[in-house]
Formats: structure tokens, sequence, C-alpha cells
């Protein structure tokens, strides 16, 4: 499974790009406003310090609109994928930029119907929210399962990007259903590699080692 940071923050992705294996990055309006600078320039340096794929996301929601748009951002630097919401209009950019080669992740999914209209019309990502799915009583992580068998079952290409993931748990549950990528917090980036009975088992190996005559 591939393993996006959600964040549009720079310090957490060079933070997190140290380990490896980052392998991209997703953004949307509501994490660049957090960093209080031009949505531009956020996505431009995101895209320098990330090789992988970086979501920027379009907020027009007209056909006519969001298509300018979609190119626009396409630019900004080659690893960029855009982001179109799964609505009427999305879906008809979504097979417009696929047939011109730009790559999209098609967001704001929340069920598996959804994700099969996505497919069909060439998203490179479809982004389910598991989160706000569980947040409204439904279970997340059952249609992340429903959208894997369904692109099995008619060998879709499009990638299943869990998105909005709140803790770890969420992590294990996407990869056990297969899912292609996760695009984890930060936060929860940093609480997968933690865990409480490592730290104990470091500071106990170290006081033991203390022990050892020289
Ligand atoms: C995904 O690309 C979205 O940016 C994100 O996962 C949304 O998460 P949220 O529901 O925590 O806002």
């Amino acid at each position: 499974m591939k393993i996006f940071l959600d964040t549009a923050n720079v310090g957490e992705i060079k933070e997190a790009a140290k380990l490896g294996f980052l392998d991209g990055v997703t953004t949307n309006p509501t994490l660049i406003a957090k960093e209080k600078r031009k949505f531009e320039d956020a996505i431009r340096e995101i895209c320098e310090v990330c090789a992988g794929p970086v979501s920027a996301e379009c907020i027009t929601e007209r056909f006519e609109d969001l298509m300018p748009e979609a190119r626009r951002l396409a630019k900004l630097a080659s690893n960029v994928v855009v982001k179109i919401p799964l609505t009427r209009e999305g879906l008809k950019a979504v097979r417009a930029c696929s047939q011109e080669g730009i790559k999209v992740n098609v967001t704001l999914c929340f069920s598996a119907n959804q994700a099969l209209f996505a497919a069909k019309a060439g998203a490179t990502f479809i982004s389910p929210f598991i989160g706000r799915l569980d947040d409204a009583g439904h279970e997340g992580m059952q249609v992340i399962r429903d959208i894997v068998q369904i692109y099995r079952n008619y060998a879709f290409k499009t990638e299943v990007l869990t998105a909005s993931i709140r803790h770890p748990l969420h992590v294990l549950e996407a990869a056990k259903a297969g899912s292609h990528v996760a695009t984890l917090p930060f936060a929860v980036f940093e609480k997968v590699i933690a865990h409480p009975l490592t730290d104990a088992g470091v500071a106990k190996f170290l006081e033991d080692y203390r022990k050892i005559p020289r």
C-alpha cells in the first residue's frame, strides 16, 4: 500500500520524506488555508519536496470552469494530480482530463457506486472519505472493501486512495482491504510508527546493556 501524507504543511512533508518511503501528498483547500499562504506557491513547493503524486484541488463547479482550472493546476508541476469532486459536472471533467492525459484524483466520494462511475470516467485515483462516513454513522471501511472488489471484478486501473483517515486502525483496515493508497494526517503517520512497548523495550535493552562488563 502506498503511503501519502494528507497535509499542506511543508515541514511535516519534509519530516515524513526523511524516512525514504513517502509516496505522495494530498491537499485540499482546508489544509492549504491552514498554512496561510498562496495556493499555487504551496503546491509548487510541495511538488519540489515530494517527487510522488501531489493532489491539488479544483474549486470551480461547472465543466466549463473545471477544465481550464484543471489544465492550469496540472501545469504547476509534472507530479500534480488534479483533484475533482465527484459531481455530475466533475465526472464530465474527469473524462475530458483523462482523454487529455491529465491525472485526476476524484475526491469527496462516499459510495461504491460513485467510485464505479469515477473509474468509468477514467479517474487515476478515487478518494472515499471514510472518517466522514464513520462520523455520519456509516461504516466507512465497508465502502473501501466494496470498491476494491468492484475494481478487481472489472480490472479497472483506478487506484483506491483511502482518505479522511482518523487513526491507525483505519490504516490497518485499508491495507487488509487491499486499498492501493492510504493518505495519512501527520499525527496518524507518527502514531503508526510509535508503540509504547517498543519504547519500553528499547529503554530496557539500553539499561541492561550498561550492566554488561567491559
Ligand atoms: C483527502 O484527500 C482529504 O484531503 C482528506 O483526507 C479529508 O479528510 P478530513 O475528513 O479529515 O477533512
